[in-house]
């Protein structure tokens, strides 16, 4: 019988959607029947997801400053009982700095509401702010995820009865710095988003209204007003066809001036634009993206630090 299996992600602006869809593809081909939902979704409907008619559940996130965005929290928060249920988590980061932090946290929120991590991975693609990825390279990203899913998916559907579960503990310096950045991440982006502004380029065209994942734009009359409740996942700066959404100033090097369209940077059409563009170096990013890309097998012990823990030594 077919292996029933359930994948939420949340997406800012289309990556971790992508990787969740490829894996799902790759499951399906095994056999196993998927099904895929956005956590906005289940959110925005003041629901939970039953989780029970699946043998396991995957879930996925962006990387925000070391962490899962908020977002994911609440959802993890409102997860029915698992009565251990196993999970496999997958982010997607911009950068393999420190494995895109540490996923204590998002384990720890997991087993609070009954459900067992037995595999975590992590995709690197192109950042979706600060770096702008030249397009050759973005592309070769998403061709190393199509190829990673392919083991994933099979070490998925092998790995959860497994005596060695695929997670990582970090190291206490980073799990210490990395919980003080996605705190003060969490908080700024509530206040920033307060001070997102509108340039009378806006056509009140409502996409960003319709789009922003925690809804927090809001049409008021012939304009629009931003609430306390911003993820700073990028989608309204990126996906507004006038570019009319403008971050404080105090921000505005975070956002990348070409934007960030997924789809446009798989369109091979749009490569020869950029051929020649390097990659950045700065603070080892252009040497830590080669590693991703030439490792044949990344896995989590390839990256800095972190060891396969043993069943029994997990923590939590
Ligand atoms: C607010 C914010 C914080 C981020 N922090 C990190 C980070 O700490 N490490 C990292 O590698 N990438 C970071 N990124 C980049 C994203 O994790 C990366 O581009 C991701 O693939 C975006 O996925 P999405 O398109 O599904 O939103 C950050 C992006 C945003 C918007």
């Amino acid at each position: 019988m077919s292996e029933s299996i359930g994948i939420a992600h949340f997406s800012g602006t289309g990556n971790t959607r992508l990787v969740s869809g490829l894996l799902a593809e790759a499951l399906r081909d095994r056999g196993a029947e998927v099904e895929e939902l956005a956590i906005e979704d289940v959110l925005n409907l003041r629901g939970h997801w039953d989780t029970t008619g699946y043998k396991r559940i995957g879930i996925g996130w962006p990387v925000h400053a070391f962490d899962a965005p908020r977002i994911v929290y609440e959802f993890l928060h409102r997860l029915p009982p698992g009565e251990g249920k196993p999970v496999f988590t997958f982010r997607s980061a911009g950068d393999p700095f420190w494995n895109g932090g540490p996923t204590e946290p998002t384990r720890r929120a997991l087993a609070q509401r009954g459900y067992r991590v037995f595999r975590e991975d992590l995709f690197v693609m192109p950042p979706n702010v600060l770096i702008a990825c030249p397009n050759t390279v973005a592309r070769q990203l998403y061709l190393k995820a199509e190829q990673r899913v392919e083991a994933i998916a099979s070490a998925i559907l092998a790995d959860a009865d497994a005596e060695r579960d695929a997670i990582t503990n970090s190291p206490l310096f980073r799990r210490v710095v990395a919980r003080i950045f996605a705190k003060s991440e969490s908080l700024g982006a509530r206040l920033a988003g307060r001070w997102w502004h509108v340039t009378a380029d806006c056509t009140l065209c409502n996409r960003c209204v319709d789009e922003c994942p925690p809804g927090n734009i809001f049409r008021d009359l012939n304009r629009l007003t931003f609430g306390w409740d911003c993820l700073l996942c990028m989608r309204c700066v990126y996906l507004c066809p006038e570019q009319a959404i403008k971050p404080p100033l105090w921000l505005s090097f975070m956002v990348l001036k070409e934007g960030y369209d997924p789809a446009s940077i798989l369109d091979d059409a749009n490569d020869s634009a950029d051929d020649q563009v390097p990659i950045p170096s700065s603070f080892g990013y252009r040497d830590r993206l080669l590693r991703y890309l030439n490792e044949p097998d990344f896995s989590l012990t390839d990256t800095v630090g972190g060891s396969l823990v043993d069943k029994g030594e997990r923590d939590p």
